[in-house]
């Protein structure tokens, strides 16, 4: 199978629709970006990366960090983590609140905003935030082996300055005894993290671990157990796009994880990781033509996990 020609024929076949979709403008920073940017990388076992378009731009990773996050909350906590976030999907959008109340605090699943937001807290443990966000960062830049993925704190400070929406969700859950960590610590890993800035190739580089059992197949480091990359893939298609997750497993059938400055990361078990960028969203916060090209991909491989 020629990858490469099937990067490049999906990025071409689309190129046209550049634009499609509304860019998420509830981040000021996030608003400013070209919305025509357009790339797909696709990293396979061997350390091929396979690319087309704006692959090697760095973006603003958003919600794909809560990948990372969790990966990171379970390998401090271990199974404990589950005492503090469900597994199941919400049926809601990614920053709604309506959930948290009846269910005593517990947010669904590590996906959305609220679960996210607990997820951080427990990879931040009792370090201070600092130190957790540079372990994250540095567990990135070993796993995509390149020490120029950073935080861009104009983002990350956007996001602070309007998060109000973000501050009710923790500040809720801290009422329900729900965060160890003060309120404005995690909020201030929260969005840094959500203010990573990755390109495509990056992002697929990094995140091999989730197709190939926990373990970075290039670099041979272990983020997370066999198992637990197991269930990351899992709660990815049950729970990655929030309220668009069913239809995200119908049209392409990888697991994946959206975020709203574009970019959706996908996992396909034992073959490959992609990572598409394209700033216009559907309604649910996923991008409009990452999501077409990775349907698109999923026909021309038949890599379909079903
Ligand atoms: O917390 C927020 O609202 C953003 N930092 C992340 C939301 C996001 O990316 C949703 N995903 N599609």
């Amino acid at each position: 199978m020629d990858l490469q020609q099937i990067v490049d024929d999906t990025w071409n076949a689309l190129a046209d629709e550049r634009g499609s979709g509304t860019p998420a403008g509830y981040i000021p920073a996030l608003a400013q970006v070209d919305p025509t940017k357009f790339g797909i990388a696709i990293a396979t076992r061997d350390g091929s990366v396979f690319c087309a378009g704006d692959a090697d731009e760095q973006f603003s990773i958003q919600s794909v960090s809560k990948v990372f996050a969790l990966a990171m909350a379970l390998d401090r906590e271990g199974a404990a983590l589950w005492e503090a976030v469900g597994r199941e999907p919400s049926g809601n959008p990614f920053n709604s609140i309506v959930q948290l109340e009846r269910e005593k605090g517990k947010p669904r699943n590590p996906f959305i905003n609220s679960g996210a937001i607990v997820t951080t807290d427990r990879f931040i443990g009792d370090r201070g935030p600092d130190e957790a966000v540079a372990d994250l960062l540095s567990r990135l830049h070993n796993m995509a082996r390149d020490t120029r993925i950073t935080i861009d704190e104009d983002v990350a400070r956007s996001e602070s300055e309007t998060g109000a929406r973000n501050r009710s969700l923790a500040y809720f859950m801290a009422d329900f005894g729900r965060l160890l960590n003060p309120v404005e610590d995690v909020l201030s890993v929260y969005f840094r993290q959500c203010g990573i800035a990755m390109s495509c190739r990056q992002l697929a580089e990094a995140s091999l671990f989730l197709a190939f059992d926990g373990t970075d197949p290039v670099t041979g480091l272990t983020m997370c157990s066999t198992e637990r990359a197991r269930r990351i893939n899992a709660l990815m298609l049950l729970c990655g796009h929030y309220d668009n997750s069913g239809e995200f497993a119908f049209d392409v059938g990888f697991p994946g994880k959206s975020g709203v400055g574009g970019g959706i990361l996908a996992s396909v078990p034992g073959r490959a990781t992609l990572a598409v960028w394209s700033p216009g969203l559907n309604r649910a916060g996923t991008s409009l033509l990452g999501a077409r090209a990775l349907a698109q991909i999923a026909d021309r491989t038949g890599w379909s996990v079903f």
